[in-house]
Parts: structure tokens; sequence; C-alpha cells
């Protein structure tokens, strides 16, 4: 209890702590609640833990708007006791995925970086009704300094008649002056953002608040569910190479500067390896304009590669995250945490120029890429940030295995079966077969390179002979596709278990 009354600094709120049971039962039925989070990091815990329990004895249904996705104490608790009704803007929770795909949730998923725009407006069903927050500690004047991440906190914050905090003590105080608070005005008044570099700091170390709009606190000291990554496979090494390989040729060729642009790097074990890999790389001076801060943006700062990372998350291993605790004030100096609006602003990523690097679920010949739906239909976890950053790169590039489930299924189709990133937003795609460069390619042109380079040698015949018929079908179209075949592989798969023949 101590810890918490020192983080909470102005003595007339103590009156407010009070039990996680007792904030949450604040909460009502079809409630609109925002909350902190972005991965499994800076999310409520304890409150939604006990809002859980309440509804377990007595079913009802709320809203949940979070920054992205969020960890088991919140998603994994509601979804277990069918607690969720409406749900944005992304997840990556298993049994809150299986409610989306049968029907019971009603899943909205969004450009991160438009959510807190749309929240703020009330388009998501209305307004907020509460704002549920970690903190790591609240200031005099009633702000929120944040924990490991900033997501949509403060937008929820402004927006929400009602405010929970939850003063997580198991987050070191040293995150304090991490962040960089910024909420731009809405149109018609916005102005630009003014970030011209990562490092740019344009707002304030904590969340406006006050101390009116705070109704409780509740203390906390559950860490952040973070999980380990899995070992760097074959493939994604062979992926990190090529796209190493890549950078090198475009600083020689003088369309990149000697320590890139700014990179942006999608979350997961292969975006993780391509991390990793310019450890090993000679790049230097290296910086980051990124959503997620990974285990291997430590290994860049300890290498002395990376001069700067700006994030909206702070989601490593869980020995990532001790690392990063253990030497939180080497690290601090290299690391800035904003809001998701910022942090994946179309505006700031076009304007700075960042390398984007995301994970496809499958792409197809002429160059589209689907991020988010399993043949088609089932929702895998949505299109998170990568949108945001694909369109507005100065290079984007999409990563995938050239096959999935065994073999039994080609990454590279004739037609997506679903589209989240147009032709006319991806460079280049890559997978452990090798990088197609896309830029200034037609679509025919654009397909033997993709076929031929990032194919899966099974599949390679079969995708060369669809194209070829279908550009002679079609008298050599401008993107040629056999209507009727064009997705009989994921039928084939559905029906028959494989793509293959
Ligand atoms: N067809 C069908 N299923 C496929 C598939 C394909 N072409 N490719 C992969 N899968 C399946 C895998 O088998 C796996 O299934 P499982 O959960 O049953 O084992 C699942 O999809 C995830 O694949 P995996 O290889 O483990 O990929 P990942 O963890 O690297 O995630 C995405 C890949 C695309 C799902 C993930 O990156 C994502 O959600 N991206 C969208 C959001 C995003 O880009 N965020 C970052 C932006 S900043």
């Amino acid at each position: 209890m101590i810890d918490i009354l020192d983080r909470v600094r102005n003595t007339a709120l103590h009156a407010k702590i009070v039990s996680a049971e007792e904030a949450a039962a604040f909460i009502k039925p079809n409630m609109n609640v925002g909350t902190s989070g972005f991965t499994p990091a800076g999310y409520p815990k304890a409150v939604p833990l006990a809002l859980a329990k309440r509804m377990e004895k007595e079913p009802f249904q709320i809203n949940l708007w979070t920054g992205a996705s969020v960890g088991k104490e919140l998603d994994g608790a509601l979804a277990k006791v069918h607690g969720i009704k409406r749900r944005m803007p992304y997840q990556t929770n298993k049994d809150l995925r299986a409610q989306i795909n049968n029907g019971e949730v009603q899943y909205c998923d969004l450009h991160l970086s438009e959510s807190a725009q749309l929240a703020r407006y009330g388009y998501m069903g209305g307004k907020i009704d509460v704002a549920i927050v970690e903190a790591c500690a609240i200031t005099e004047d009633g702000n929120i300094i944040p924990t490991t991440s900033m997501g949509n906190a403060a937008s929820y914050v402004q927006t929400a008649d009602v405010v929970i905090v939850e003063v997580n003590t198991s987050q070191p105080i040293e995150l304090e002056g991490m962040h960089d608070v910024y909420v731009p005005l809405d149109p018609p008044h916005r102005l630009p953002i003014p970030v011209v570099k990562p490092n740019d700091h344009i707002g304030t170390p904590y969340i406006p608040c006050g101390l009116d709009k705070i109704k409780y606190i509740v203390a906390c000291d559950i860490k952040d569910d973070v999980r380990p990554f899995g070992e760097i496979d074959e493939n994604s090494h062979k992926i990190s190479q090529y796209i190493i390989d890549l950078f090198h040729k475009e600083v020689k060729e003088g369309r990149l500067p000697a320590n890139l642009l700014p990179i942006q790097s999608g979350v997961g074990n292969v975006a993780n390896a391509v991390i990793s890999g310019f450890v090993d790389s000679d790049f230097t001076d290296l910086s980051v304009y990124t959503e997620v801060i990974q285990d291997g943006m430590f290994d860049l700062i300890d290498a002395g590669k990376l001069s700067f990372a700006s994030g909206t998350s702070l989601s490593p291993s869980p020995t990532g995250l001790d690392r990063f605790y253990n030497n939180i004030k080497e690290y601090r100096k290299k690391l800035l945490l904003r809001p998701q609006e910022i942090a994946n602003s179309p505006e700031v990523a076009r304007r700075i120029g960042i390398i984007a690097m995301n994970t496809a679920i499958e792409c197809d010949i002429y160059g589209n890429v689907n991020s988010t739906h399993i043949m088609g239909t089932k929702m895998m976890n949505g299109i998170g940030g990568s949108g945001d950053f694909a369109r507005n790169a100065y290079l984007t590039c999409f990563f995938t295995a050239s096959t999935a489930k065994d073999g039994l299924i080609s990454s590279i189709v004739p037609m997506c079966s679903h589209i989240d990133h147009t032709e006319h937003d991806v460079d280049i795609i890559v997978t452990e077969q090798g990088l197609a460069d896309l830029r200034g390619l037609s679509p025919r042109e654009r397909a033997r390179v993709i076929i031929e380079n990032c194919a899966h040698p099974d599949y390679k015949p079969m995708l060369m002979d669809y194209f070829e018929r279908a550009d002679k079908a079609t008298k050599h179209a401008h993107t040629p596709h056999l209507l009727k075949e064009a997705l009989s592989w994921h039928e084939r798969f559905v029906e028959t278990g494989t793509m293959k023949q």
C-alpha cells in the first residue's frame, strides 16, 4: 500500500483508492469501455479480472475498445465469460477469435492510426462511458503517467465521462519520462503533426486528465503477460538475409542513405528475426519509427547500432522485459512511446519516409496482400498498423513463408482470398525462396517475378500454368485472371485439405 500511496502524488486522491471489485461494479451492461494497452503491454488487469468474475455470476456484455491486442487478464478473461459484445480495433486472443468467427462478437477491424479519432468523434457506437488506464503514477494535478504502452489511452481519457486508473506497482517508476503524449485536434482544426525525426518530442510526458475525472484508483501488481519468441527459424533467417541484401543494394545505388531510413517492423518472430539480422550487418546509426518495440531493438542498442526507436508499446519477451528493466536507465535514453495515432500516423510515415516491414498471410501473383483472413473468411488477428504503414512508407515490404500448414497451402496464390494491401501499396515481397522487387513493374511483369522468386517449387509450375493460361485467355489483359479458377486453390484446400492438385 505504501508504494501506491507514493505513486498517487496528490493526497486528496487517496480517498479514491478502492478495490478492483468496487471499481468494476461501476461498469454496467452495454457500456463502451476504452482501455489502455497495446499488445500485452500497459493494459489494465485487476479491474477486468474483477469484472469478469462479476460477469460469471450475472452475465452481461460490454463494448471493448483498446489500443490493439491486450493480455489474457483483459481480452482473455472477458472472452471466457462471453462478456464482449463489440470489439475494436485489433485482437490476437484465441477465445475471442473463436467468438468473432462464430458470430458472437461484432469485431471492427480498423487501421490502428484511425481508431482514436473514430472514438473521439463518437463513431464507434456512441461515446466512451469509462476509460480504464494502467498507470505508473498519478501526478499532483491528476495527470496520468502511463506504463509500457500508450495506445489510445490519451484519447479515451479525453473522451470518457469517467476514468478508472489502475496504478501498477510492478511497473518501474523509471518509465516516467519515456512517453510523449500528443492528441491532435480533429478536422477542420487539425494542424500538421510536428514530428520530423523519430526522437522529436512534441507533447507531454503524461496523459492530461485532471483530479475530477478520476473516479476510482485501484492498486495492481500483476506484470504484463509478455510472451516468449520462438527460436529464429531457417525461413526467418533467410528472409532477413534477402532484405538486408536489398538494403545494401539500395544504399549502393543511392536510393537509401547509409544508415537507411526509419524502420517500421511488424510483430512476431519474422519481424524480430529481421531486426536481429541488422545486429550482424554493417549498418549503423539506424533509427526506428514503429508500433512495437521488441527484443531485437535491445540487441541493436547493445550493439551500438540503433540511435533511436519511437513506438507505442514495449512488448519484448519475458527475458527481454527483464533485460529492459535491469538496464532501464540506459535503454530509456533511446526509446520513446507515443499514442498510436502518432506512432502510426500516415502523415508522419510519408514525411519521414519509413521502411515498412510486415508479415502477410498470403500474397497473390500481382502483389496484393492478405494480412487478416484465413481462406478469405476467418479472421486471424486484424490489419493492425500494417495498412497505416504500407500505404505511406517510402519502401513497403511484406514477408511470408512460401507455404503454410506443412506445405499443404501455398502462400503465393493466383488471387488473394481477401485483400488488405493492394498491389498499389506493395513494393517488395520476400519468402524464404527469394525476394521480388515490384517497383516499376506492370501486373504481368510482377506475376513472373513473384512466381519465379517467391513461390515454393511445389507450386511454381501450377502458378506459372495459371498465369500463362489467364494471359492467353484474356489476350494479355492488364491483370490476367481466369475468374472461375482464381479462388479455386482455396476452394480445393477447404474441400480436400491441400492446395496441391
Ligand atoms: N493460409 C492459411 N493459413 C495460414 C497461411 C495461409 N497462407 N499462412 C499462415 N497461416 C496460418 C498459420 O498456419 C498459423 O496458423 P495456426 O495459428 O493454426 O498455427 C497462423 O496462420 C499464423 O501464422 P504464423 O506463420 O504463425 O504467422 P505469424 O505469427 O508471423 O503471423 C500474421 C502472421 C499475418 C497472422 C500476423 O503478422 C498478423 O496478424 N499481421 C497483421 C497485422 C500486422 O501486420 N501487424 C503489424 C503491423 S505494425
